[in-house]
């Protein structure tokens, strides 16, 4: 980007390896000392970080950082479609420079670069309300864990030993994590996918216990990988992370393991994120005699719904496939209240998107404001549930069966962060 001066001695730029130790000093006042080191990691190390990709507002003089966020490109999952996601990290302006719409200016910057880069979601992992400012909307589950008490995880019987050994993952054996973890993945559902590449900041030394960082294993049986998690240190707590088994029964050994690595680390409290076995899971709320959890979500932003729907067309022919539409060949209009779209179908298998310029909003059979559509398309709420709260969406009776088989829920739990 070009650099802009704002006044007052600031300016707002693309950021440059000099400005590194500023942007840390920034993220240390911000976010607070515990993030220095996975920062550093992802500025040094991420397979795509590019200085074009880091905002800045400074000051000319002394070089501080006032404002900043960072772009990071990755990808997600969609029922096993890979698709081009950004994602905006480490997003802060220092307490006395709030509320001037610094953030807002560096958010336009960002967008810039996002329209470049043509990415089919942009995701943000973020504090509550705010990136709605920017067109996001609340739309895939997001942590949150079922905590455990040590009292109920029973001790290994006298006499006898793990029935599984549990191994730390280095960057060097971080494939067979992957692999496990590929294998294990539930279909019909989003996830982060995670490259190879990305054990270069996701797998690092931290400084201090203090650091926040993530801890990848392998769980073994006689050699044999029989499962993966990771586990999260941040916020002085574990969290038990994608953890994928062959036998549910492991969970134990698992938690063991867990609850005296975190008394290591000054008896800090122990959670387990919801696994996406669903064995797991249930064996998971029997551990804990914890039924539910609070949860909280992904921000999702669809950047473009023709890019979105061609990039999942795919998808619609096995979502048909099972139902009375197995030979749909009509086409259904949706009208976000600004743009209208015609999806046309044939042989039941999705053919085509187009923007539609009707304007007559009647004229749509699923009319859905743009917040409630990325909600239906990301599978985080169903056609029923929308129209069960939000009276402004709407669909024609005869159209909800169609609208329902093709945008099912989908009860994604997206692991790391970044
Ligand atoms: C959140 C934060 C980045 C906002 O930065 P900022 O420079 O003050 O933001 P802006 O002034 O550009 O505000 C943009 C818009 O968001 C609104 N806004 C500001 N803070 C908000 C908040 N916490 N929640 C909701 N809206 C907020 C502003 O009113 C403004 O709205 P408007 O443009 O319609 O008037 C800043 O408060 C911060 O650094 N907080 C601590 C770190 C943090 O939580 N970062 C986010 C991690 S995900």
């Amino acid at each position: 980007m070009k650099p802009q001066d704002l006044g007052d001695g600031l300016v707002m730029r693309n950021a440059s390896a000099e400005d590194l130790p500023a942007i840390l000093e920034h993220y240390r006042v911000v976010h607070g000392a515990a993030v220095i080191d996975g920062m550093r990691a992802i500025f040094e190390k991420h397979p795509r970080f590019s200085w074009e990709d880091c905002f800045i507002i400074v000051k000319q003089d002394s070089g501080e950082v006032v404002s900043t966020l960072l772009t990071m490109q990755g990808s997600w999952a969609i029922d096993g479609v890979q698709v081009l996601a950004v994602e905006m990290e480490a997003v802060g302006t220092l307490e006395a420079y709030r509320y001037r719409g610094f953030m807002r200016l560096l958010n336009d910057a960002f967008e810039k670069r996002a329209a470049e880069l043509q990415p089919v979601i942009q995701t943000i992992a973020g504090i509550p309300n705010f990136y709605r400012n920017f067109g996001y909307e609340y739309a895939a589950p997001l942590g949150g864990g079922y905590p455990v008490s040590p009292n109920l995880v029973p001790k290994i019987p006298d006499g006898e030993v793990e029935p599984v050994t549990i191994e730390e993952v280095d960057a060097k054996d971080f494939k067979e994590f992957l692999t496990y973890r590929e294998k294990h993945l539930p279909s019909r559902t989003w996830y982060r996918t995670i490259h190879l590449e990305n054990a270069r900041y996701l797998i690092y030394k931290p400084t201090s216990i203090e650091q926040e960082a993530f801890y990848f294993f392998l769980v073994k049986e006689k050699g044999k990988t029989v499962g993966v998690f990771f586990i999260n240190n941040w916020e002085n707590k574990v969290d038990i992370a994608e953890l994928y088994l062959d036998d549910y029964k492991h969970l134990d050994p698992v938690l063991r393991y867990n609850l005296a690595k975190a008394r290591e680390w000054k008896g800090i409290p122990v959670r387990v994120v919801p696994p996406n076995q669903k064995q797991v899971h249930e064996f998971v709320k029997v551990r804990t005699q914890c039924k539910d959890i609070t949860r909280y979500a992904w921000y999702v932003k669809i950047p473009s719904v023709p890019r979105f729907l061609e990039t999942i067309g795919p998808l619609f022919e096995d979502r048909l496939r099972n139902t009375e539409f197995h030979n749909y060949g009509e086409s259904l209009t949706i009208m976000d209240y600004k743009h209208g779209y015609t999806l046309s179908f044939e042989n039941g298998k999705f053919q085509s998107i187009i923007e539609n310029p009707e304007k007559k909003i009647e004229e749509y059979h699923l009319r859905i404001p743009q917040g409630a559509l990325t909600r239906l398309l990301m599978g985080y709420e169903t056609l029923d549930e929308l129209m069960g709260h939000e009276p402004d969406v709407i669909c024609v009776s005869a159209m909800k069966p169609v609208v329902r088989a093709l945008f099912p829920k989908l009860n994604a739990t997206v692991d790391p962060f970044y």
